[in-house]
C-alpha cells in the first residue's frame, strides 16, 4: 500500500495505529520499506546515529537532502518525510518555504517535519500553502537542547503540559497532516491525541498516541552510546554485526577466506603464455 500525508489522517479516522522509523540510506530504506511500514523520516538524528555528534545542531539541509535521495530510491511505499534542521526555518517563513521546497525537489521528500509550536505556526502555515505536507513536533525538542538545558522530558506540570496542549491545537489548525510527540508523560500525548484531529506519533510519549517512531539503530541495538528509557530493542543487531566482522577478521588472518568459490578464474592456456 502505497502511503501518503491522506492515509495518515484516515488511520487515525478508523482508529489504526501508524508505524514510523527512520532511515538514512538505501538499503536500510529498503529493509524497512518491505516491512510494510507507513512512513520513513530521515531525521536530524543523523546528526548523532551517522555523524557522531552529541546532537542534532549540526545537520545541514544539504545533508538531509543527500540521504533524503538514498532513502527515496529504496522505499517503495513509504511516506518519505525530511527533518527541517536547525536555523533551516527559524529565521522566516520565506527560508521555511524555500528549504522545504528544497527537500521536495531535490531530496524527493513527500513531506518535511520540523519542530516547535506557536513561534513556528508561521512557518508551518506557509510551507503548507506552497502546497507541501508538514509534520509537527512537539515535546523534546532535540534543536531545542541548549534552551532546555539538556535533553528533559517536556510538559511535566500543569502549565507546560497546557503549553503542549495550546501547540498542538495551532499546530493542527496551521494545517499540518500529523504530529510528533517526543518524550511528554503518555497521560498528557493521551490528551492532546484526544484534542486534535490529526494524528500524533509518539517516541516516548506513551501507547495511546496514534502511532510510534524510533530510530531504527535504537530498536535493533546498533547504537548504544546512549540508549533512552523510551527504546525497546528488538533486535541485538550491533553483536550480530561484531559477531560477522570478527568471523571476517579471523579467516582472513588464517587464510581460509576467500575460497576458490570466491575467487575467479583464468583459462590455462592463457595463464601459460604470462610465464
Ligand atoms: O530526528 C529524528 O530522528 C526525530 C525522531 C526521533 C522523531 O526527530
Amino acid at each position: 500500500m502505497k502511503n501518503s500525508a491522506l492515509t495518515f489522517r484516515e488511520f487515525k479516522n478508523q482508529r489504526k495505529k501508524l508505524t514510523m522509523l527512520t532511515a538514512y540510506d538505501y538499503s536500510m530504506a529498503k529493509i524497512i520499506d518491505e516491512c510494510g511500514i507507513n512512513g520513513i523520516l530521515i531525521g536530524d538524528s543523523l546528526g548523532m546515529v551517522i555523524k557522531g555528534e552529541q546532537d542534532t545542531l549540526s545537520v545541514t539541509v544539504d545533508e538531509i537532502i543527500y540521504h533524503t535521495k538514498a532513502v527515496k530510491k529504496g522505499a517503495k511505499n513509504a511516506l518519505i518525510v525530511s527533518d527541517m534542521p536547525f536555523l533551516s526555518y527559524h529565521v522566516s517563513a520565506e527560508q521555511a518555504v524555500k528549504n522545504a521546497g528544497r527537500m521536495i525537489k531535490e531530496g524527493g521528500a513527500h513531506a518535511v517535519k520540523l519542530e516547535g509550536g506557536a513561534h513556528v505556526i508561521e512557518q508551518i502555515r506557509a510551507i503548507v500553502n506552497a502546497q507541501i505536507p508538514v509534520m509537527g513536533h512537539l515535546g523534546l525538542t532535540p534543536q531545542s537542547v541548549n534552551a532546555f538545558g539538556g535533553f528533559k522530558i517536556q510538559g511535566k506540570s500543569e502549565e507546560t503540559a497546557r503549553k503542549l496542549i495550546e501547540d498542538a491545537k495551532l499546530i493542527e489548525d496551521a494545517g499540518a497532516f500529523a504530529l510528533v510527540l517526543e518524550c511528554v508523560p503518555k497521560k498528557v500525548a493521551e490528551l492532546i491525541t484526544q484534542v486534535v484531529s490529526i494524528p500524533t506519533i509518539g517516541i516516548g510519549a506513551g501507547e495511546n498516541c496514534d502511532g510510534q517512531i524510533l530510530v531504527y539503530q535504537d530498536m535493533l541495538g546498533m547504537f548504544n552510546d546512549f540508549v533512552p528509557k523510551f527504546v525497546k530493542q528488538y533486535a541485538n543487531v550491533g553483536t550480530v554485526m561484531k559477531e560477522a566482522i570478527k568471523g571476517y577478521i579471523s579467516e582472513v588472518q588464517d587464510g581460509s577466506f576467500p575460497e576458490d568459490k570466491h575467487s575467479f578464474k583464468i583459462d590455462e592456456s592463457e595463464l601459460e603464455k604470462l610465464y
